[in-house]
Parts: structure tokens; C-alpha cells; sequence
């Protein structure tokens, strides 16, 4: 089988980076990932793709004079690089219009809420404010607004009277190791579909009660 080839934006630590590495390598794996880029030399996550083997650069919008001319660097190095899929993993940079057209469909995000609730940063520390009694992440097609675009998958945590928001974000970050992977695979295997405003997953099979997906399927 081909495998899907997967490129991941960091900016930090790359935790989901190495969630996805490790998935990508089980043997059941619909996906592999073919380069890692940080947009921050001390990027944490860098060190750890590149001991594991894997192509890492770091592109950085301080060496370019224009946001276009640093995005389309991105988007370049992305296209040598063959990849069929974008992931955006704690990249920190809103990407413009032109990176997010030319990558329509194609470029995916992991955002620590239940989208479309608290968008933006520190939305655990919000929700703790906010008191609500569900937390939880989202990994979704990238669209122009800013944490926006049709809903892959979510998973669902409880908010606990005690949480602060590293606890809760300890929380929230064990579920985006298994519903990031989760979507790839998805994708590598052809079972997501965007349909307007909404994403159709084929026959998934869904094996942890945290998530939440809708049910429909391709006609
Ligand atoms: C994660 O919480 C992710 O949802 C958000 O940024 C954080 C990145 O963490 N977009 P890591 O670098 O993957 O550990």
C-alpha cells in the first residue's frame, strides 16, 4: 500500500509530532511522515524528529523579508518534499491566504478546546475560568479564520472542580495523542471527505469512548 506522505509544522515541544511519528510507524500505519519543519530553531520537538530519523528543517520568518515570501519558503520545501498532507502541530504562525488555499483540503490543525468553543491561545486556562464541565480538543480542516474549518474528530474530557490549566491541559494533551493520529489515518486510508461545512468519515471505527465523531458515511 502507499502510504500517505505527511509533513508537520511545529513550533515547541512537537509532543503531537511524536504522536504521530510513533503511529506512523505500526505496521498497520495508512501514513508516513516525510519531513518535519519549525518555524524556531529552539524548537523542542526538532531535536527529537531528527533522532528519530526523520528530515527536520527550520524555516524561519525572521530570514525572509515578507510573510508571503516566508510562507511560500514553507510551501516550497513542503512540495520537494512530496508530501500529500499538512499537519499543523503547536505551529505557532497564522498562515495566509494563499498557503491555506494552495493546501485546501489538505492541511490539518489539532486545537487543545471543543471547537467551535474558545479559539485562539491558553483556552484551557479560559475553560477553567469559564467553568465549564467539558473540555476537551478538536482536529480540523484549516480555513482562512483562525481556528476554524470542518471538524475531523473531538475528543471529550471532564473538567474537575480541583483542575487548574496544566492539570487540565495534562488532560486535554493525552486525547490529542490518539485523535491526531487517528485523523491521519483516517485520511490515509480515503475515509474523510469535506462536504461543505462538514467533515463524512467512512466506516470508522472508533475505538475510544472519549471520542466524538459524527456518524455519517459516504453515500
Ligand atoms: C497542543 O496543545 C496543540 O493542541 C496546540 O499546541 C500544543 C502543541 O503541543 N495547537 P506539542 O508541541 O504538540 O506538544
Amino acid at each position: 500500500m502507499n502510504k500517505l506522505k505527511v509533513a508537520v509544522l511545529i513550533s515547541g515541544r512537537g509532543s503531537n509530532m511524536m504522536a504521530l511519528l510513533e503511529a506512523s510507524r505500526q505496521p498497520e500505519s495508512s501514513f508516513e511522515i516525510c519531513l518535519v519543519i519549525a518555524n524556531r530553531s529552539d524548537a523542542g520537538g526538532l531535536a527529537a524528529a531528527q533522532q528519530a530519523g526523520i528530515e527536520a528543517d527550520i524555516i524561519k520568518f525572521g530570514d525572509f523579508e515578507t510573510r508571503e515570501a516566508f510562507e511560500e519558503a514553507l510551501h516550497d520545501r513542503i512540495e520537494h518534499s512530496d508530501a500529500r498532507l499538512v499537519c499543523l502541530a503547536g505551529f505557532m504562525w497564522l498562515l495566509g491566504d494563499a498557503f491555506v488555499q494552495n493546501w485546501r483540503d489538505r492541511l490539518i490543525n489539532i486545537h487543545p478546546s471543543l471547537l467551535p468553543a474558545f479559539k485562539g491561545l491558553n483556552v484551557q486556562a479560559q475553560a477553567v475560568e469559564m467553568g465549564v464541565r467539558f473540555a476537551g480538543c478538536t482536529v480540523h480542516f484549516v480555513r482562512h479564520e483562525l481556528d476554524d474549518g470542518p471538524i475531523i474528530v473531538q475528543a471529550v474530557v471532564p473538567v474537575k472542580p480541583a483542575d487548574d490549566e496544566n492539570i487540565l491541559a495534562a488532560r486535554i494533551l493525552e486525547q490529542e495523542h490518539i485523535i491526531y493520529p487517528q485523523a491521519v489515518q483516517w485520511i490515509g486510508e480515503g475515509r474523510i471527505r469535506v462536504s461543505g461545512e462538514r467533515v463524512l468519515i467512512d466506516n470508522a471505527d472508533i475505538h475510544n469512548e472519549a471520542i466524538i465523531s459524527p456518524f455519517d458515511t459516504f453515500d
